[in-house]
């Protein structure tokens, strides 16, 4: 990674380190309920499936993911912040769940060591849904990582994708960016629908600021 590209994840580590105390009160759990319903509905998870979800942050979704799982299959959570895993192992330890897997990684080593660690130790040819759910508006390399992402996914695997799109300056969109540190107008969607198939994308949820888009591996 370039040293500014590093410098930048630090300052994410850090500040969602402090942020992961208070995130699911600033960020509860029913303010992306309609969205996170669909993108996980999306993965067709069933039985036995695995999952991965990249950034994972306090498990907010464990709970949509068991719906289908049924604690059954396996999750694996990574999230370059010890707070926010701290905040998931909480959710996981008191819902016994015992399909849940959480790596303190930067999403990056995914391209390599990560990747091939995963697959060996859970006998996995690749996952069968990844979810990136609020994460690819913050990545550096963001284009990067969704090519990494796609490459975690078994054959027909499917992809969901939750996030910011905001085109045009607004105050809103500087809000969401001041608090996410991220940015709001990457064309994340764009770039998927062109490396998936069965793309599909809604971009109606939070009054047409959050999208949710889906495909196959193609
Ligand atoms: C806005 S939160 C989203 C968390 C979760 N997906 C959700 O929807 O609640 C962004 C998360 O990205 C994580 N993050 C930022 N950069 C990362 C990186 N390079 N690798 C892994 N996680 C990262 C942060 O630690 C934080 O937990």
């Amino acid at each position: 990674m370039r040293k500014y590209d590093f410098e930048k994840q630090m300052q994410a580590t850090s500040y969602y380190n402090k942020f992961s105390r208070v995130y699911d009160i600033l960020s509860p759990k029913f303010y992306y309920h309609k969205a996170r319903s669909e993108a996980i509905r999306e993965l067709r998870l069933i039985k036995e499936k695995s999952v991965l979800n990249v950034p994972v942050g306090t498990g907010q979704n464990f709970e949509y993911f068991q719906r289908y799982l049924k604690n059954s299959g396996l999750i694996v959570g990574v999230d370059i912040s010890s707070g926010m895993l701290n905040k998931a192992q909480v959710k996981i330890d008191r819902n016994q769940w015992t399909n849940i897997k959480l790596l303190n990684q930067d999403v990056i080593n995914l391209e390599n060591t990560l990747k091939n660690e995963l697959f060996k130790e859970n006998n996995l040819e690749g996952f069968d849904a990844v979810f990136c759910d609020l994460g690819l508006s913050g990545f550096p390399h963001w284009k990067k990582i969704i090519d990494v992402l796609l490459s975690m996914l078994s054959e027909n695997g499917r992809i969901a994708i939750m996030d910011w799109y905001i085109e045009k300056p607004s105050l809103r969109g500087t809000l969401v960016k001041w608090i996410g540190k991220g940015e709001v107008n990457r064309p994340i969607w764009q770039y998927l629908k062109v490396n998936v198939n069965d793309f599909k994308v809604d971009s109606s949820f939070n009054y047409g600021g959050v999208f949710v888009a889906s495909g196959t591996k193609k």
